[in-house]
């Protein structure tokens, strides 16, 4: 990627397990993150002035389901507080930028595409500032803009503990291909936190590696999306795309990611997603079928430094 570019790839829950409540509300998951091939892009233009001012636009497939320039978009509140982080002092010799969102992903679709902007924004804004700051700082502010955001800066597979912000590495995965379907209906996460049936499950036992697929989905079959049954009584036609999923020549497991509406299923080659997703398309359903995510987005130590 360029400097000025950014992918934010669709974070899959391969089985959430809720294990308890904070508190304030918060729930407490244990949960295992992989990221899809398919991914929003963000693209940084140099604005007028300093300040450190983020503005943001939006094209894309998706791009009707986002109000551009908002002030609650995720990618203008990362710009916000990254500009607060380093203080007046430094934000007011750091230039404005646009950033173009090509919005790709479906929204509010239990793949973190929200997240995952507001990650590869954070990414993009500490090349293109020149910032460089501490890893559990960068970690705090991604917490603070969502509990899926730390998961998406690396983009890689990794087991999510607390609210989502505990990262340990995932299993070692194998070789597989994976589709991704959506139904085009957007489920509200607290809606669905709420009504989820009451009680916890427990954190699953995982192992260090996969070999194979088929010890995946052995191992994955063991456990659950513990927010599906909910997202289904909400929204009926989740229940329809899995059954569509589960019926594709090749499908090895078939579930919901996160929140919802957004389903995957596993493969065991992305040609072998590739040749079922025509079996699947139906009506204006997004579908879309490829290989995982394998390369990451880790973020490179860089010196201090402020553009001239
Ligand atoms: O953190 P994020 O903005 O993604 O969460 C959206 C909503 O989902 C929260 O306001 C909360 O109602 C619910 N949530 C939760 N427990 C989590 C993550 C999200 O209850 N671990």
């Amino acid at each position: 990627m360029s400097p000025l570019r950014e992918l934010a790839h669709a974070k899959i829950n391969l089985y959430l397990h809720v294990t308890g409540r904070r508190d304030d509300g918060y729930h407490l998951l244990d949960s295992l993150a992989v990221f899809a091939g398919a991914a929003d892009e963000l693209r940084l233009e140099q604005g007028a002035g300093r300040g450190g001012h983020v503005g943001l636009r939006v094209e894309g497939t998706f791009a009707p389901g986002l109000r551009d320039d908002c002030a609650d978009n995720l990618i203008v509140r990362a710009g916000a507080l990254l500009r607060a982080h380093v203080g007046p002092d430094m934000a007011h010799r750091l230039p404005n930028v646009d950033i173009v969102l090509r919005k790709e992903l479906p929204v509010a679709s239990g793949i973190g595409g929200g997240s995952a902007d507001a990650a590869a924004a954070l990414r993009l804004l500490l090349k293109a500032w020149g910032l460089s700051i501490s890893r559990a700082d960068l970690m705090a502010l991604a917490t603070r803009l969502g509990a899926d955001v730390p998961v998406c800066l690396d983009q890689m597979p990794a087991r999510m503990e607390g609210i989502g912000e505990e990262l340990t590495p995932a299993p070692v995965l194998p070789p597989c291909g994976m589709m991704l379907v959506n139904c085009g209906q957007s489920v509200s996460t607290p809606q669905v936190f709420r009504s989820r049936a009451p009680g916890f499950t427990p954190r699953a036992g995982l192992p260090a590696r996969w070999s194979t697929l088929a010890d995946m989905v052995r191992d994955l079959s063991a456990q659950t999306n513990d927010l599906q049954d909910a997202a289904c009584a909400i929204c009926p036609e989740i229940t329809t795309v899995l059954d569509a999923l589960h019926a594709a020549p090749g499908c090895r497991l078939a579930r919901m990611s996160g929140s919802g509406a957004t389903c995957f299923a596993l493969f065991d080659s992305p040609e072998a997603a590739q040749a079922a997703a025509p079996a699947v398309r139906h009506g204006n359903w997004w579908v879309w079928a490829g290989d995982l995510c394998r390369t990451g987005a880790r973020l490179e130590p860089r010196a201090d430094s402020l553009p001239a």
